[in-house]
């Protein structure tokens, strides 16, 4: 194993050991409501928007125990999204994170409020981070996430993204879609993350900027892992977008054009680590292999 994929598995153990301590467990009433949330949460999934809120952290020098409650807050936003992502009145796909989709478990009404619960619990564990520690450090990542997944961010996205289907589209609604719905949340997690390890606000926006060109560059990848792998490596159908009639970087550039601009854009934000030092180390191999992934 890599040492990259070692330094990976190690922050995974750690995101999900403290994601379990957010899920309650023993409830009387109505417990299935917590077991979908569940469901979806500890499904796997590669934690990386989790794993870049804490590495921004400790990249500025923080302590990655304060960001612990934010970093689990976004993956339970990013889980959220992919819940109602996947229901039959957006893309309808039957399988997420190597299982049935929620919908396909729990039914609809119940996956809806899976997501909903999801949300909403972020929101509450975030305000009593910032109710706990009032200050910028808090509130400022509080803010950089919510914008992200906000009305501005993944969820203007997704609109587009559904808007669009069966319709023709230009390459910068294309762009609009990807850095919506993909790159705002990447963005946010990085910025949360580099605030609450007390960055400056110009090496907050530094980091903001990176993770914006990541998250293009990441939904470009998934555009192309979307025809290219199998769903048992990737853990969910291929070919949605094809059934969607979603236009997506590899219809309108092809997939070797496609990688061109993913890698253009990595190596942009790999330059914005480099010129910041060592301590942005994991941040940058992190960025270099997302663009070789597999999954
Ligand atoms: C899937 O995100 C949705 C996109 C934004 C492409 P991930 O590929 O990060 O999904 P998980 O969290 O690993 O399941
Ligand atoms: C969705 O993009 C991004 C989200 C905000 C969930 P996709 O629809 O391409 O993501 P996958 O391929 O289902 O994971
Ligand atoms: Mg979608
Ligand atoms: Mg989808
Ligand atoms: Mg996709």
């Amino acid at each position: 194993m890599s040492h990259l994929n070692e330094q990976m598995n190690q922050w995974i153990q750690y995101i999900e050991e403290c994601l379990e301590n957010y899920i309650p467990k023993q409830v009387e009433f109505p417990p299935v409501i917590f077991e979908a949330m569940g469901y979806s949460l500890f499904a796997g999934g590669k934690r990386l928007r989790p794993m870049m809120v804490l590495a921004a952290c400790e990249a500025v020098g923080g302590d990655k125990a304060e960001a612990v409650p934010f970093a689990c807050a976004i993956e339970m936003i990013h889980t959220y999204s992919l819940i109602h992502d996947d229901l039959p009145a957006m893309d309808n796909d039957d399988y997420r994170r190597g299982r049935l989709t929620n919908h396909k478990v729990y039914g609809e009404d119940m996956a809806i409020l899976a997501g909903d619960g999801l949300l909403h619990h972020a929101m509450e564990i975030m305000a009593d981070a910032c109710c706990l520690n009032p200050c910028f450090k808090t509130v400022g990542a509080m803010q950089a996430i919510a914008h992200g997944a906000g009305i501005h961010g993944m969820l203007v996205g997704q609109v587009v993204d559904v808007y669009f289907e069966g319709k023709p589209l230009d390459a910068k609604t294309l762009n609009f879609i990807h850095l919506n719905k993909t790159a705002a949340m990447i963005r946010g997690a990085l910025k949360a993350g580099a605030i609450l390890g007390g960055a400056t606000e110009n090496v907050a926006e530094q980091f903001a900027l990176a993770g914006e060109k990541i998250g293009v560059a990441f939904q470009i990848l998934d555009d192309i892992l979307d025809v290219t792998s199998t769903m048992e490596e990737l853990g969910k159908p291929i070919h949605s977008d094809e059934k969607n009639e979603k236009a997506t970087y590899v219809t309108l550039y092809g997939i070797e054009k496609s990688r061109q601009i993913a890698c253009k854009l990595s190596d942009e934000a790999v330059s914005i680590w480099e010129e910041m030092g060592e301590s942005c180390t994991f941040l940058i191999d992190l960025t270099k292999y997302l663009t070789k992934r597999t999954y």
